[in-house]
């Protein structure tokens, strides 16, 4: 990758005019160079965004497992590729080496063949992070059978909606995880969710928590025997670049999650030369991104883009809580990390701890700090470089999207300097736009303006499964001829992106992306409720957190039960993590004449912003705004 690994600032301003001016000189320049393809490609770039076409590589055969595991083995084979750090730090870690990650993907890849998986069938894996987990979406890969990973904390509803959508007939799952000190019943989700997915012939079940499985005849079986049985060897599928990947759901502002579908070809090119050059990964270095595998996070940056490099990278079980706020610190320090990559979120929940929990632990192994997920506030940057980084280590803020398959907008260590609160600048081959509420791009810089990409990267997501109509009029119809993010950025005299949030009715808490009307749709269906507005307001930890203002039809019996009932509600449907921290009852919304909610209203009052409501005199019932004032919660 010699001449285009970036390695100083003018290198990387030369590559990046290199990889605007001709873009598919520039990537099949390092498709080529990088990667071991069965036959080469015909067409570098087809695209047109207006229709949402987008193929790179196209016609090039490639199996990215190959690419991942096969071609390490002549020099790397005793090499960590995956160290597995359980949950409870009294049982041991675990390392993979390139040889035995290869045969245990190879067995996996025989189990499924011989549960009649083939190439195109979507695979629904719902595990916790266990090597099990890694393995068997590499297996997928390997045979050409499009995983779809469901994060193990989605529940049993949300795990059927996503089976159905995306009409897999096999799961893989466990009989439980573990969460700090608490077990979940994985088992017993899949089973619920399956009564509603009956496309589901075949459950692979394996053994994590010991705990007694119910295993349904003729349906449910146990993996580990089957692994152990299974041969150490499987021939790689030949793919096409353009052919699926993965689907990875995310939600919308509206209906039912987006089944996001990645290719072959592309995204392993840029995942792989992202990884390289953001986290800049040195040979034998030791990287750990604590996401989940379930989020795209972990695919492109635990298991793809790492393996792809042949790096060793971390997984990790547990929560950072446990045994105590010390535990990622701990993990630093045993296995000597160089690369860490976490989320705004866990970071001020550690910062607020105080820094007793790293006192004491030798982080010196750090070289490289990265974030990810949703905007970083500057106290938590400071805390993050001060505490963690001791000053010396660039963080890496990088931006990104589900749908974008890999990190767009970020600094590079040593290279690009960081400023805090900004993902700075474009990396190599990205072409971003602000444009404004007239659908004109700004060509002027301190401004803001809502976050468009105008030229296709090699990663970005090719439709949404089963709907490519949604595909484009998400992403492809507010601006003509722009992939539109759904993000607004501010942009500095230096070009550096800062960006300041979702623009549409998606609310990123905890990093994760949820979007309001799944959940008022939720919240509606308790019998009680009339109405409901979702809002996010600032959270301390969380970055957002959920505010709800709910209508009852029979206001005479509001009590706390309704609202432990409506949480309750939306953690069956959508998840623990889409409850809602603040209930307002409220007997009126504010809403337009035509009778649009005016969230923008709730929105100010939820982050007890009360002065600049703007004004509510054209309301149809500004009277309601009053009321819910006087009621709102601190
Ligand atoms: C949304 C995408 C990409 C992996 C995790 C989230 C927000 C993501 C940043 C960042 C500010 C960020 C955006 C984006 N976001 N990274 N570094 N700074 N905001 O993936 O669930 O698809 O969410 O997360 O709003 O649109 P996702």
């Amino acid at each position: 990758m010699d001449k285009y690994n970036i390695s100083t600032k003018d290198q990387y301003d030369s590559i990046y005019k290199d990889s605007i001016n001709d873009p598919e000189g520039f990537w099949s320049e390092i498709a080529l160079r990088n990667f071991s393809w069965k036959s080469k490609w015909k067409n570098v770039l087809e695209w047109d965004f207006n229709h949402a076409k987008v193929e790179w590589f196209k016609g090039a055969k490639l199996n990215i497992t190959e690419n991942c595991l096969d071609r390490h083995l002549e020099s790397n084979s005793d090499k960590t590729a995956i160290i597995f750090e359980p949950n409870n730090p009294n049982e041991s870690s675990e390392k993979i080496t390139y040889r035995s990650l290869f045969e245990r993907v190879c067995q996996m890849s025989n189990v499924l063949k011989d549960k009649g998986v083939k190439k195109g069938d979507r695979v629904c894996i719902y595990l916790p992070m266990i090597p099990e987990l890694a393995i068997t979406v590499l297996a997928c890969a390997r045979i050409g059978a499009i995983h779809s990973v469901v994060f193990a904390g989605f529940s049993a509803s949300a795990l059927s909606t996503r089976i159905n959508d995306c009409e897999s007939k096999i799961v893989i799952t466990s009989d439980g995880s573990y969460r700090g000190n608490k077990t979940i019943d994985l088992k017993g989700i899949v089973d619920d969710a399956l009564l509603d997915a009956e496309i589901v012939d075949t459950v692979l079940v394996v053994n994590r928590i010991n705990s007694k499985i119910n295993l349904i005849e003729g349906r449910d079986v146990l993996l580990r025997p089957l692994l152990e049985n299974a041969e150490k060897f499987c021939k790689a599928e030949v793919m096409d670049a353009e052919d699926p990947l993965f689907i990875l759901y995310t939600s919308g502002s509206t209906g039912k999650p987006k089944g996001m579908v990645h290719s072959c070809g592309g995204y392993m090119v840029y995942t792989s030369y992202t990884f390289k050059n953001i986290f800049q990964y040195k040979k034998n270095n030791i990287y750990w991104c604590t996401a989940d595998i379930g989020w795209i996070t972990g695919h492109s940056y635990i298991l793809y883009g790492p393996l792809a490099n042949c790096a060793t990278t971390v997984m990790f079980e547990g929560v950072p809580s446990y045994p105590d706020f010390g535990r990622f610190w701990d993990i630093v320090e045993k296995h000597k990390v160089n690369q860490f990559y976490t989320a705004p979120t866990a970071i001020r929940a550690l910062a607020k701890q105080g820094t007793s929990y790293i006192a004491g632990k030798d982080i010196s192994s750090l070289k490289v700090l990265g974030t990810v997920g949703e905007p970083i506030n500057e106290e938590a940057w400071h805390w993050y470089d001060k505490n963690i980084g001791k000053g010396k280590c660039p963080i890496v803020d990088t931006w990104w999207q589900t749908e974008t398959g890999g990190v767009l907008i970020s600094s590079i260590p040593g290279i690009i300097e960081a400023k805090p609160t900004f993902a700075t600048l474009p990396f190599i081959g990205v072409q971003p736009v602000l444009m404004d509420n007239n659908s004109n791009e700004i060509s002027e810089s301190d401004v803001v303006g809502r976050l468009c990409i105008k030229f296709p990267w090699p990663s970005i997501a090719r439709t949404i499964w089963g709907d490519h109509k949604r595909y484009v009029d998400t992403y492809f119809s507010t601006f003509d001829n722009m992939y539109f993010t759904g993000d607004g950025a501010y942009k500095d005299s230096h070009g550096n992106f800062r960006i300041t949030g979702r623009v549409d009715d998606v609310i990123i808490v905890s990093g994760h992306n949820l979007g309001t009307a799944p959940i008022e749709d939720v919240i509606n269906e308790h019998n009680n409720v009339a109405e409901s507005a979702i809002v996010g307001f600032p959270h301390e930890i969380k970055g957002n957190a959920l505010y709800g203002f709910v209508t009852l039809k029979n206001s005479s019996n509001i009590s706390e039960n309704i609202k432990n009932e409506i949480n309750k509600l939306i953690s069956d449907k959508i998840g623990p993590i889409a409850k809602l921290d603040k209930i307002q009852f409220t007997e009126a919304l504010p809403k337009t004449r035509s009778g649009k909610i005016m969230r923008r209203i709730l929105r100010k009052i939820a982050a007890n912003d009360f002065k600049n409501l703007g004004d509510i005199s054209t309301l149809l019932n500004p009277e309601a705004v009053q009321a819910i004032i006087e009621n709102h919660i601190k």
